[in-house]
């Protein structure tokens, strides 16, 4: 009889030790600088269960989650302090005495052996890198890089290093180019050159219109046209009112475009972005036209036709741009989605917020709301609070 009594209990023991072995090596991380909530580790931790954890203010974490294994957790939830090492900044002597490493939002000032003369302030910011820092200059003025023109003198040499009172001396590359500017720049006790820089320009070229072509026929057509070249166009029945005319190439920009017109209707207004279909015409001449986007776009009004009356048209409509959300992300600390994303103008879009981050103290929110406004995201909130 006792024999068999001993029985189930050596069994219970046997079977509590087995339950340990398996989970009491996961338990709260040593490292008191790990923030997580002590729910966490309650209840059952299986092997194999994975856990991410987050850092309090000032430290890091080293992996972004743990695994609980036979041997505690894999890897060990560990935080390390967030520390900026000794800023290097040349041609610049740090003020008061200079340590190995700064801990977060300790904040070093330097002077800079030349320009600028003021002493300036940086910050340990929370990824461990200095926020403030401005270059010093090495006592020369840097070398800019001017386009289409060329340094024809130089006092007292045309080459670097260029020092204070340093003299040079422009051309433009191409004779047909005017120039805009100083034709001669100095080097300043800043260290700066004089301003303005000098700049060349007019032998730009404009290339053949691309809208309107089918109301004209081009006399003169070529790929490209040189600064003050004349494209010359005849307009085409039913609009050649007016039967000819000419644009000029002026910096790279046509002075105008087409001029046609019927005896009853000029062509219908060109929209940015959009498009028209005709749903009336009277001997060839557009009277009635409906506007469309191209995808992604939206009207600025919904009307079903523009109509011209006594030569003129109804004031079109515009198509209203997209705005992407990848561009945005990054500035506002979302998570980028998957793929290109675009929002047409005033729709709304969820966005979650990286992780770590929350927008709003008072509701914690793990997401933002962004409406697109032609082109522009507007968001309410941004993911600025560090989630801890
Ligand atoms: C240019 O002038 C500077 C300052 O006067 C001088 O140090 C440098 O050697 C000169 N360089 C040449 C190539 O003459
Ligand atoms: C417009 O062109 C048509 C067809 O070529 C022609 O019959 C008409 O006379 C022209 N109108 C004007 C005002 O030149
Ligand atoms: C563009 O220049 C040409 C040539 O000088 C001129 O005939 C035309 O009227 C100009 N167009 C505009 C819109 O100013
Ligand atoms: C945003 O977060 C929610 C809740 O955590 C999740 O269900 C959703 O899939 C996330 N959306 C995206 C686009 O990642």
């Amino acid at each position: 009889m006792r024999f068999i009594a001993k029985l189930p209990v050596a069994f219970l023991v046997l079977f509590v030790e087995c339950a340990q072995g398996q989970n009491n090596k996961c338990e709260l991380p040593r490292d008191k600088h790990v923030y997580i909530p002590t729910y966490y580790f309650k209840g059952d931790l299986k092997l194999g269960a994975k856990r991410s954890y987050n850092c309090l203010p000032g430290y890091r974490k080293l992996a972004d989650r743990a695994m609980c294994t036979q041997d505690g957790w894999k890897p060990d939830p560990l935080c390390s302090e967030i520390m900026c090492e000794a800023p290097e900044i040349p041609n610049a002597q740090i003020i008061g005495i200079q340590k190995k490493n700064y801990r977060m939002s300790a904040s070093v000032q330097y002077h800079c052996l030349f320009q600028p003369e003021l002493p300036i302030q940086i910050t340990c910011g929370p990824e461990g890198k200095w926020r403030g820092i401005q270059a010093c200059t090495d006592g020369t003025c840097q070398e800019q890089e001017l386009k289409n023109v060329k340094i024809i003198f130089g006092y007292p040499n045309v080459t670097a290093p260029y020092s204070s009172g340093h003299v040079l001396v422009f051309l433009c590359t191409d004779d047909n180019m005017k120039m805009y500017g100083q034709r001669a720049i100095e080097c300043q006790s800043d260290n700066r050159w004089s301003k303005p820089y000098p700049q060349c320009r007019g032998a730009v070229q404009c290339s053949t219109p691309s809208r309107q072509l089918q109301f004209v026929t081009l006399l003169n057509e070529k790929d490209v046209y040189n600064n003050l070249d004349f494209l010359r166009y005849k307009c085409s029945s039913p609009y050649n009112e007016t039967s000819e005319g000419a644009l000029m190439c002026q910096n790279g920009k046509w002075n105008g475009t087409f001029v046609c017109t019927s005896r009853t209707c000029p062509p219908p207004p060109y929209l940015e972005n959009g498009d028209y279909i005709i749903k009336n015409q009277n001997n060839d001449v557009i009277t009635e036209v409906h506007y469309t986007c191209q995808s992604y776009y939206v009207l600025s009004q919904q009307k079903e036709s523009y109509k011209c009356e006594n030569g003129r048209w109804d004031t079109p409509p515009n198509c209203l741009k997209p705005c992407s959300i990848n561009e945005a992300v990054e500035m506002y600390n979302l998570q980028p989605p998957g793929e290109n994303l675009y929002v047409k103008h005033n729709s709304k879009h969820r966005l979650n917020c990286t992780s770590g981050w929350i927008a709003g103290d008072v509701i914690k929110q793990t997401y933002v709301d962004v409406q697109c406004s032609d082109g522009n995201l507007q968001i309410d909130k941004s993911c600025d609070i560090e989630r801890i």
